[in-house]
Protein backbone atom coordinates (compact mmCIF):
# COMPACT_ATOMS: atom_id res chain seq x y z
CA UNK A 1 0.00 0.00 0.00
CA UNK A 2 1.43 3.38 -1.07
CA UNK A 3 0.62 6.80 0.73
CA UNK A 4 0.07 9.90 -1.07
CA UNK A 5 0.24 13.59 -0.76
CA UNK A 6 -3.46 14.90 -2.27
CA UNK A 7 -3.12 17.48 -5.06
CA UNK A 8 -4.01 20.67 -3.51
CA UNK A 9 -4.20 23.99 -5.75
CA UNK A 10 -2.73 27.05 -4.03
CA UNK A 11 -1.42 24.95 -1.26
CA UNK A 12 0.75 21.84 -2.55
CA UNK A 13 2.61 24.01 -5.63
CA UNK A 14 6.73 22.63 -5.68
CA UNK A 15 7.88 25.14 -2.88
CA UNK A 16 5.20 23.43 -0.63
CA UNK A 17 6.36 19.56 -1.94
CA UNK A 18 9.77 20.26 -1.47
CA UNK A 19 9.52 21.59 1.81
CA UNK A 20 7.83 19.20 3.05
CA UNK A 21 9.83 16.10 1.41
CA UNK A 22 12.69 17.90 2.70
CA UNK A 23 11.24 17.84 6.58
CA UNK A 24 8.77 15.01 6.31
CA UNK A 25 9.27 12.97 2.82
CA UNK A 26 10.22 9.50 4.52
CA UNK A 27 6.19 9.19 5.25
CA UNK A 28 5.04 9.51 1.51
CA UNK A 29 5.80 7.61 -1.56
CA UNK A 30 4.21 9.78 -3.65
CA UNK A 31 3.18 14.03 -4.16
CA UNK A 32 0.31 14.73 -6.34
CA UNK A 33 0.97 18.03 -8.16
CA UNK A 34 -2.14 20.21 -8.16
CA UNK A 35 -4.04 19.89 -11.39
CA UNK A 36 -2.45 21.22 -14.60
CA UNK A 37 -5.40 22.50 -16.91
CA UNK A 38 -4.56 21.68 -20.62
CA UNK A 39 -5.89 23.61 -22.84
CA UNK A 40 -7.63 22.97 -26.64
CA UNK A 41 -4.77 23.27 -29.32
CA UNK A 42 -2.64 21.10 -26.51
CA UNK A 43 -0.90 23.80 -23.98
CA UNK A 44 -0.57 24.12 -20.16
CA UNK A 45 -0.09 27.16 -18.54
CA UNK A 46 3.49 28.50 -18.10
CA UNK A 47 2.58 28.18 -14.11
CA UNK A 48 1.78 24.76 -14.47
CA UNK A 49 4.74 23.60 -16.23
CA UNK A 50 6.63 25.00 -13.14
CA UNK A 51 5.14 22.56 -11.51
CA UNK A 52 6.72 19.90 -13.75
CA UNK A 53 10.20 21.28 -14.48
CA UNK A 54 13.08 18.69 -13.08
CA UNK A 55 15.37 21.23 -11.06
CA UNK A 56 11.39 21.86 -9.61
CA UNK A 57 10.98 18.12 -8.53
CA UNK A 58 12.93 15.06 -9.72
CA UNK A 59 16.11 17.29 -9.10
CA UNK A 60 15.16 17.09 -4.92
CA UNK A 61 14.90 13.26 -4.79
CA UNK A 62 10.92 13.35 -4.54
CA UNK A 63 8.59 11.31 -6.33
CA UNK A 64 5.63 13.35 -8.02
CA UNK A 65 2.99 12.67 -10.33
CA UNK A 66 1.26 15.32 -12.09
CA UNK A 67 -2.57 15.04 -12.17
CA UNK A 68 -4.83 16.81 -15.39
CA UNK A 69 -7.40 18.12 -15.75
CA UNK A 70 -9.07 17.65 -19.21
CA UNK A 71 -11.76 16.23 -20.85
CA UNK A 72 -11.33 15.95 -24.17
CA UNK A 73 -9.60 12.64 -25.46
CA UNK A 74 -7.37 13.95 -27.93
CA UNK A 75 -5.78 16.72 -24.88
CA UNK A 76 -5.46 14.09 -22.65
CA UNK A 77 -3.45 11.90 -24.63
CA UNK A 78 -1.98 14.87 -25.44
CA UNK A 79 -0.98 15.93 -22.00
CA UNK A 80 0.40 11.88 -21.66
CA UNK A 81 2.49 11.92 -24.58
CA UNK A 82 4.04 15.84 -23.23
CA UNK A 83 4.57 14.40 -19.57
CA UNK A 84 5.74 11.02 -20.58
CA UNK A 85 8.48 12.65 -22.58
CA UNK A 86 9.63 15.38 -19.63
CA UNK A 87 9.87 12.04 -17.49
CA UNK A 88 6.88 11.06 -16.03
CA UNK A 89 5.92 7.44 -16.53
CA UNK A 90 2.40 7.69 -13.94
CA UNK A 91 -0.24 10.62 -14.79
CA UNK A 92 -3.51 11.18 -13.05
CA UNK A 93 -6.83 12.72 -14.14
CA UNK A 94 -8.87 14.83 -12.12
CA UNK A 95 -12.75 13.37 -12.38
CA UNK A 96 -13.53 14.91 -8.84
CA UNK A 97 -12.77 18.89 -8.81
CA UNK A 98 -16.68 20.52 -7.27
CA UNK A 99 -15.85 23.62 -8.03
CA UNK A 100 -18.95 25.56 -10.19
CA UNK A 101 -16.50 26.86 -13.10
CA UNK A 102 -14.81 23.46 -13.90
CA UNK A 103 -18.38 21.62 -13.37
CA UNK A 104 -19.81 23.72 -16.59
CA UNK A 105 -17.38 23.27 -18.33
CA UNK A 106 -18.36 19.39 -18.25
CA UNK A 107 -14.70 18.69 -16.54
CA UNK A 108 -13.25 17.49 -12.48
CA UNK A 109 -16.30 15.75 -11.38
CA UNK A 110 -18.95 17.33 -14.00
CA UNK A 111 -16.83 14.25 -16.33
CA UNK A 112 -19.46 12.06 -14.22
CA UNK A 113 -22.39 13.29 -15.15
CA UNK A 114 -22.27 11.54 -18.50
CA UNK A 115 -21.10 7.64 -18.22
CA UNK A 116 -21.24 7.36 -22.06
CA UNK A 117 -19.15 9.75 -22.97
CA UNK A 118 -16.80 8.65 -20.25
CA UNK A 119 -17.01 5.66 -22.22
CA UNK A 120 -15.98 7.22 -25.51
CA UNK A 121 -13.05 9.47 -24.14
CA UNK A 122 -11.42 6.64 -22.24
CA UNK A 123 -11.92 4.05 -25.43
CA UNK A 124 -9.61 6.50 -27.57
CA UNK A 125 -6.84 7.37 -24.73
CA UNK A 126 -6.69 3.72 -24.41
CA UNK A 127 -6.66 2.80 -27.80
CA UNK A 128 -3.46 5.55 -28.12
CA UNK A 129 -0.29 2.95 -27.13
CA UNK A 130 0.77 5.84 -24.43
CA UNK A 131 -1.34 3.80 -22.04
CA UNK A 132 0.96 0.48 -22.62
CA UNK A 133 3.94 2.53 -21.58
CA UNK A 134 2.47 4.80 -18.77
CA UNK A 135 0.19 4.47 -15.70
CA UNK A 136 -2.63 6.39 -16.55
CA UNK A 137 -5.17 6.66 -12.93
CA UNK A 138 -7.80 8.65 -12.11
CA UNK A 139 -9.05 10.35 -8.94
CA UNK A 140 -12.84 10.65 -9.27
CA UNK A 141 -15.75 11.18 -6.54
CA UNK A 142 -18.95 9.00 -5.71
CA UNK A 143 -21.25 11.30 -8.60
CA UNK A 144 -22.57 14.71 -8.94
CA UNK A 145 -25.90 14.83 -6.60
CA UNK A 146 -25.99 11.04 -5.60
CA UNK A 147 -23.46 8.43 -4.60
CA UNK A 148 -25.34 6.16 -6.25
CA UNK A 149 -24.06 7.26 -9.93
CA UNK A 150 -20.94 5.30 -8.88
CA UNK A 151 -23.29 2.71 -9.95
CA UNK A 152 -22.93 3.23 -13.26
CA UNK A 153 -19.56 4.75 -13.54
CA UNK A 154 -17.85 2.22 -11.91
CA UNK A 155 -18.44 -0.16 -14.55
CA UNK A 156 -17.12 2.36 -17.33
CA UNK A 157 -14.22 2.77 -15.52
CA UNK A 158 -13.84 -1.25 -15.16
CA UNK A 159 -13.80 -1.74 -18.86
CA UNK A 160 -10.27 -0.17 -18.90
CA UNK A 161 -7.03 -0.70 -17.76
CA UNK A 162 -6.69 1.84 -15.26
CA UNK A 163 -3.20 1.92 -13.06
CA UNK A 164 -5.66 3.32 -10.19
CA UNK A 165 -8.88 4.57 -9.12
CA UNK A 166 -8.67 6.71 -6.66
CA UNK A 167 -11.59 7.46 -4.60
CA UNK A 168 -13.18 10.30 -2.41
CA UNK A 169 -16.23 8.38 -1.46
CA UNK A 170 -18.02 12.37 -1.53
CA UNK A 171 -20.68 13.51 -4.30
CA UNK A 172 -20.30 16.99 -5.83
CA UNK A 173 -22.87 18.89 -3.80
CA UNK A 174 -20.66 17.98 -0.67
CA UNK A 175 -17.64 19.65 -1.49
CA UNK A 176 -15.28 18.84 1.23
CA UNK A 177 -18.21 18.56 3.98
CA UNK A 178 -20.03 15.87 5.25
CA UNK A 179 -19.68 12.52 5.57
CA UNK A 180 -17.58 9.96 3.33
CA UNK A 181 -19.82 7.40 2.69
CA UNK A 182 -18.04 4.37 3.68
CA UNK A 183 -20.86 1.96 2.27
CA UNK A 184 -20.80 3.01 -1.41
CA UNK A 185 -16.53 3.06 -1.30
CA UNK A 186 -17.00 -0.33 0.22
CA UNK A 187 -18.94 -1.20 -2.76
CA UNK A 188 -16.73 0.42 -5.15
CA UNK A 189 -13.75 -1.42 -3.56
CA UNK A 190 -15.36 -4.80 -3.80
CA UNK A 191 -16.72 -4.47 -7.92
CA UNK A 192 -13.62 -2.34 -8.89
CA UNK A 193 -11.35 -4.53 -11.31
CA UNK A 194 -8.50 -2.24 -11.22
CA UNK A 195 -6.85 -1.42 -8.17
CA UNK A 196 -8.82 0.93 -5.62
CA UNK A 197 -7.01 4.10 -3.47
CA UNK A 198 -8.74 5.69 -0.90
CA UNK A 199 -8.56 9.69 -0.39
CA UNK A 200 -10.88 11.66 2.62
CA UNK A 201 -11.01 12.75 6.17
CA UNK A 202 -7.93 11.31 7.39
CA UNK A 203 -6.08 13.23 9.94
CA UNK A 204 -4.95 11.21 12.58
CA UNK A 205 -3.05 7.82 12.91
CA UNK A 206 -6.25 6.55 14.23
CA UNK A 207 -7.94 7.26 11.26
CA UNK A 208 -5.56 5.75 9.09
CA UNK A 209 -5.11 2.70 10.59
CA UNK A 210 -9.44 2.62 10.50
CA UNK A 211 -8.83 2.49 6.49
CA UNK A 212 -6.42 0.13 6.15
CA UNK A 213 -7.74 -2.26 8.91
CA UNK A 214 -11.24 -1.85 7.17
CA UNK A 215 -9.86 -2.65 2.99
CA UNK A 216 -6.61 -3.96 3.56
CA UNK A 217 -6.04 -4.55 0.12
CA UNK A 218 -5.99 -0.66 -0.86
CA UNK A 219 -3.60 -0.19 -3.53
CA UNK A 220 -3.54 3.65 -2.29
CA UNK A 221 -4.06 6.01 0.79
CA UNK A 222 -4.18 9.70 -0.32
CA UNK A 223 -3.91 12.19 2.22
CA UNK A 224 -5.14 16.39 1.68
CA UNK A 225 -6.49 17.79 4.66
CA UNK A 226 -4.57 16.13 7.15
CA UNK A 227 -1.13 16.71 6.41
CA UNK A 228 -1.58 20.08 5.44
CA UNK A 229 -2.99 20.41 9.39
CA UNK A 230 -0.41 18.11 10.32
CA UNK A 231 2.57 17.99 7.71
CA UNK A 232 3.98 15.12 10.24
CA UNK A 233 1.28 12.72 9.65
CA UNK A 234 2.23 10.34 7.66
CA UNK A 235 5.47 9.93 9.21
CA UNK A 236 3.83 9.73 11.91
CA UNK A 237 1.37 6.63 11.09
CA UNK A 238 5.30 5.43 9.20
CA UNK A 239 7.23 5.52 12.43
CA UNK A 240 5.22 6.49 15.09
CA UNK A 241 7.46 9.77 15.62
CA UNK A 242 5.54 12.81 16.16
CA UNK A 243 6.31 16.14 14.56
CA UNK A 244 7.98 18.55 17.67
CA UNK A 245 7.14 22.27 17.89
CA UNK A 246 10.74 23.06 16.69
CA UNK A 247 10.34 21.11 13.19
CA UNK A 248 6.97 22.65 12.79
CA UNK A 249 8.89 26.23 13.33
CA UNK A 250 11.54 24.81 11.25
CA UNK A 251 8.96 23.87 8.53
CA UNK A 252 7.34 27.08 8.62
CA UNK A 253 10.44 29.28 8.25
CA UNK A 254 11.88 26.98 5.40
CA UNK A 255 8.05 27.02 3.42
CA UNK A 256 7.88 31.02 3.68
CA UNK A 257 11.68 31.57 2.43
CA UNK A 258 11.02 29.12 -0.56
CA UNK A 259 7.60 30.64 -1.32
CA UNK A 260 9.92 33.54 -2.40
CA UNK A 261 10.85 31.16 -5.60
CA UNK A 262 7.50 30.87 -7.07
CA UNK A 263 5.94 34.29 -5.68
CA UNK A 264 7.63 37.82 -5.63
CA UNK A 265 5.72 39.64 -3.79
CA UNK A 266 6.62 39.30 0.37
CA UNK A 267 2.24 40.51 0.85
CA UNK A 268 1.79 37.60 -1.34
CA UNK A 269 3.46 35.05 0.50
CA UNK A 270 1.87 36.38 3.55
CA UNK A 271 -1.19 35.60 2.35
CA UNK A 272 0.00 32.08 1.27
CA UNK A 273 1.20 31.45 4.92
CA UNK A 274 -2.12 32.78 6.25
CA UNK A 275 -3.73 29.83 4.64
CA UNK A 276 -1.30 27.40 5.92
CA UNK A 277 -1.66 28.53 9.65
CA UNK A 278 -5.56 28.22 8.89
CA UNK A 279 -4.60 24.60 8.95
CA UNK A 280 -1.76 24.42 10.92
CA UNK A 281 -3.12 26.50 13.83
CA UNK A 282 -4.93 23.69 15.37
CA UNK A 283 -1.92 21.55 16.06
CA UNK A 284 -1.01 24.18 18.78
CA UNK A 285 -1.37 24.91 22.03
CA UNK A 286 -0.16 28.19 24.40
CA UNK A 287 2.97 26.85 27.29
CA UNK A 288 -0.21 26.76 29.80
CA UNK A 289 -2.02 24.74 28.59
CA UNK A 290 -4.45 27.42 27.05
CA UNK A 291 -6.16 27.71 23.84
CA UNK A 292 -3.55 29.73 20.93
CA UNK A 293 -6.76 30.89 19.29
CA UNK A 294 -6.39 34.39 19.69
CA UNK A 295 -2.64 33.97 18.89
CA UNK A 296 -3.29 32.13 15.23
CA UNK A 297 -6.19 34.55 15.07
CA UNK A 298 -4.11 37.88 14.98
CA UNK A 299 -1.59 35.88 12.66
CA UNK A 300 -4.64 35.40 10.03
CA UNK A 301 -5.84 39.04 10.70
CA UNK A 302 -2.56 40.76 9.85
CA UNK A 303 -2.95 43.78 8.01
CA UNK A 304 0.82 44.06 6.75
CA UNK A 305 3.92 42.07 6.91
CA UNK A 306 5.29 43.94 10.01
CA UNK A 307 2.10 42.49 12.04
CA UNK A 308 2.12 38.97 10.87
CA UNK A 309 6.28 37.89 11.19
CA UNK A 310 4.93 39.93 15.14
CA UNK A 311 2.36 37.49 15.37
CA UNK A 312 4.15 34.20 13.84
CA UNK A 313 6.85 35.82 16.69
CA UNK A 314 4.26 35.54 19.25
CA UNK A 315 3.27 31.83 18.84
CA UNK A 316 6.77 30.62 18.52
CA UNK A 317 7.47 31.92 21.88
CA UNK A 318 4.53 31.43 23.64
CA UNK A 319 3.22 28.00 21.77
CA UNK A 320 3.99 24.03 21.94
CA UNK A 321 2.72 21.07 20.01
CA UNK A 322 -1.21 19.87 21.86
CA UNK A 323 -0.22 16.40 23.58
CA UNK A 324 -3.34 14.46 21.76
C1 LIG B 1 -7.76 23.93 -1.20
C2 LIG B 1 -7.96 22.63 -1.89
C3 LIG B 1 -7.45 22.43 -3.17
C4 LIG B 1 -7.66 21.21 -3.84
N1 LIG B 1 -7.13 21.03 -5.09
C5 LIG B 1 -7.30 19.83 -5.73
C6 LIG B 1 -6.71 19.56 -7.01
O1 LIG B 1 -5.99 20.38 -7.59
N2 LIG B 1 -6.95 18.34 -7.55
C7 LIG B 1 -7.72 17.38 -6.95
O2 LIG B 1 -7.90 16.28 -7.48
N3 LIG B 1 -8.25 17.60 -5.74
C8 LIG B 1 -8.05 18.78 -5.12
N4 LIG B 1 -8.57 18.96 -3.87
C9 LIG B 1 -9.20 17.82 -3.18
C10 LIG B 1 -8.17 17.05 -2.36
O3 LIG B 1 -7.19 16.47 -3.19
C11 LIG B 1 -8.85 15.93 -1.55
O4 LIG B 1 -9.54 15.10 -2.44
C12 LIG B 1 -9.83 16.49 -0.53
O5 LIG B 1 -9.25 17.52 0.22
C13 LIG B 1 -10.33 15.38 0.38
O6 LIG B 1 -9.26 14.71 0.99
P1 LIG B 1 -8.77 15.09 2.49
O7 LIG B 1 -9.98 14.89 3.38
O8 LIG B 1 -7.65 14.14 2.78
O9 LIG B 1 -8.38 16.52 2.45
C14 LIG B 1 -8.40 20.17 -3.20
C15 LIG B 1 -8.90 20.38 -1.91
C16 LIG B 1 -8.71 21.57 -1.26
C17 LIG B 1 -9.27 21.75 0.14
Amino acid sequence: MRNSFAPMEGITIYCYRNTHYKYFGEGLDYYYTPFLSIYKHHSIKKRDMREILPENNAEHGISIIPQIMANDADEIIWALHYLQERGYDEINLNMGCPVGTVVSKKKGSGMLQDPDRLYEIFSKVFDDNITDEIKFTVKTRLGLADSHEFENILPVLNKFPFGAVIIHPRIRTQMYKGTPDMDMFRWAYENSKNPVGYNGNIFTPDDYKNIVEKFPNLYEVMMGRGLVANPGLAREIKNGKKMSFEELKGFMTDLQDNYKIEIPADESIMHKMKEIWFYVGNLITKEDGSSAEQLIHKIRTAKNIAEYRNAVRAVYRECIMKTT
